[in-house]
C-alpha cells in the first residue's frame, strides 16, 4: 500500500512538472522565429528525476509538439537528428549545413568520426545559437585510459564551449574510470549529459553500480531487421532515454531494407518515402533517430516525419519484420 501511495504522488509530480514544461514550450513555439528556441530556453538543468518512471515502450515522454524529449539530466534533446559517421570535409560541412536550415538541432558524432572541426565549424557558420544545438561524442575505447586528454581534445576540435552529451563509444577495459572522469566534467559544466552506446541488457546492470551519473541516453543499433524488442524497454523502463544508430540499416548495409516491400506498401499508403516511414516507426517506439546523410534532399526529407502516425497494424507488420540481424558487429 505504501509503495503505491508513493508511486501515486510520483506520477502526480511528474503530471505536473509534464504539464508546466508543456505549457512552457507552447508558449516559447508561438513566439517565432524559432520554435526551437523551445529547447534553449528550457535546456536550463532541472531537478527532475524520471529515473523510477515505469515507460512502456511507446513514446509517453517525447513531446511530439516540440519534438523533444526530457532526459533524466534535466536537459531538452531533440528527438530526431543528423548522425555524422563517415562524413568528413566540404560533404560533412554541407551536411551540417543543410540540416541546420531544415530545422534539425541534434547532431552525433564521436572522436572516432575525427569530423569535429567540420562540426564546430559548421555550427559557428550557421548563425543559429548555440544552445538551440544539442550535440553529442563519443570517447573511444582506446582513449578509456586517457580520458581527461581525449575530452580535452573533443572540446576543443569541437570549440563550441561545451558538449550536450557524451558516451562512452562502447564497452571496454576502464570504462567505468573514463565515466567517472566525465562526470568530473559535467560539475566543471563542459559536459551536460552522459550516457553509453553498445550497451544491453547484460552490460547494464553490471555498469550502473559503478558510476554516480545515471546515463540519461544509450545509443545502440535498432532498424527494422534488428529491432532489440527486449532491450529497448528494458533501457526505457530504467528511466534511460534509447537512440538508435544504423535507423536506416546502415550506410552500405542498406540496400535490401531501403527496397523492403512491407514498408513500401506502408509508405505508399501515407504518401511518404520508406525512410520516412522507418523514421516514424523509431519515433513511434520512444526512440530517438539520428539517420546519417551527405545528400541535402534526404536530409529534408528526414525531417518531415511529425505529418503522419503508422496504425497499429502497421506497426505489427512491421514487428514481423525483426530478424535480430545486426549490420555490424558491436
Ligand atoms: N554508436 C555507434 O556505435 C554507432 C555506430 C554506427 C553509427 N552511429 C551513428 O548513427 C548514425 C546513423 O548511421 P549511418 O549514417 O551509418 O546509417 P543510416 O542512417 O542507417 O543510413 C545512412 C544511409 O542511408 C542513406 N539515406 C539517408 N537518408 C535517406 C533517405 N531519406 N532516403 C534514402 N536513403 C537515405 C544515406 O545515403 P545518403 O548519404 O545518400 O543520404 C546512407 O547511405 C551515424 O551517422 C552515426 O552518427 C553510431
Amino acid at each position: 500500500m505504501k509503495r503505491i501511495a508513493v508511486l501515486g504522488v510520483l506520477l502526480m509530480m511528474l503530471l505536473i512538472v509534464s504539464a508546466c514544461s508543456e505549457t512552457g514550450a507552447m508558449t516559447e513555439q508561438n513566439s517565432k522565429p524559432s520554435a526551437l528556441a523551445a529547447i534553449a530556453t528550457a535546456n536550463v538543468k532541472e531537478d527532475i528525476s524520471v529515473g523510477e518512471t515505469i515507460l512502456t515502450g511507446k513514446a509517453d515522454n517525447f513531446d511530439m509538439e516540440t519534438k523533444t524529449v526530457k532526459l533524466n539530466s534535466g536537459y531538452i534533446m531533440p528527438i530526431y537528428g543528423l548522425g555524422t559517421y563517415s562524413l568528413h570535409g566540404t560533404t560533412c560541412v554541407n551536411a551540417m549545413k543543410a540540416a541546420l536550415k531544415n530545422g534539425v538541432r541534434l547532431i552525433d558524432t564521436a572522436s572516432y568520426y575525427g569530423n569535429a572541426e567540420e562540426i564546430g565549424e559548421a555550427i559557428h557558420a550557421s548563425g543559429v545559437p548555440r544552445e538551440e544545438i544539442f550535440v553529442i561524442s563519443k570517447l573511444y575505447p582506446n582513449e578509456f585510459h586517457n580520458a581527461d586528454a581525449a575530452i580535452q581534445s573533443i572540446l576543443q576540435k569541437l570549440d563550441i564551449g561545451y558538449v550536450d552529451m557524451m558516451l562512452l563509444h562502447h564497452p571496454g577495459n576502464g570504462d567505468a574510470e573514463a565515466y567517472k572522469v566525465m562526470e568530473k566534467y559535467v560539475a566543471a559544466g563542459k559536459i551536460r549529459s552522459l550516457g553509453l552506446s553498445n550497451w544491453y541488457i547484460k552490460e547494464l546492470p553490471e555498469f550502473l553500480p559503478q558510476v554516480s551519473i545515471k546515463p540519461a541516453l544509450v545509443q545502440n543499433e535498432i532498424h527494422p531487421y534488428h529491432q532489440e524488442n527486449e532491450v529497448v524497454p528494458f533501457i526505457q523502463s530504467l528511466g534511460i532515454t534509447v537512440q538508435g544508430w544504423y535507423p536506416l540499416g546502415g550506410r552500405g548495409y542498406n540496400k535490401e531494407l531501403m527496397t523492403e516491400p512491407v514498408l513500401k506498401e506502408i509508405a505508399a499508403a501515407h504518401g511518404k518515402s520508406l525512410a520516412q516511414v522507418i523514421l516514424r516507426w523509431n519515433i513511434e517506439r520512444g526512440i530517438v533517430v539520428i539517420p546519417g546523410s551527405s545528400n541535402p534532399a534526404h536530409i529534408k526529407e528526414n525531417t518531415e516525419i511529425f505529418d503522419f502516425a503508422l496504425t497499429d497494424e502497421e506497426m505489427a507488420k512491421i514487428k514481423a519484420l525483426d530478424r535480430g540481424e545486426k549490420h555490424d558487429w558491436y
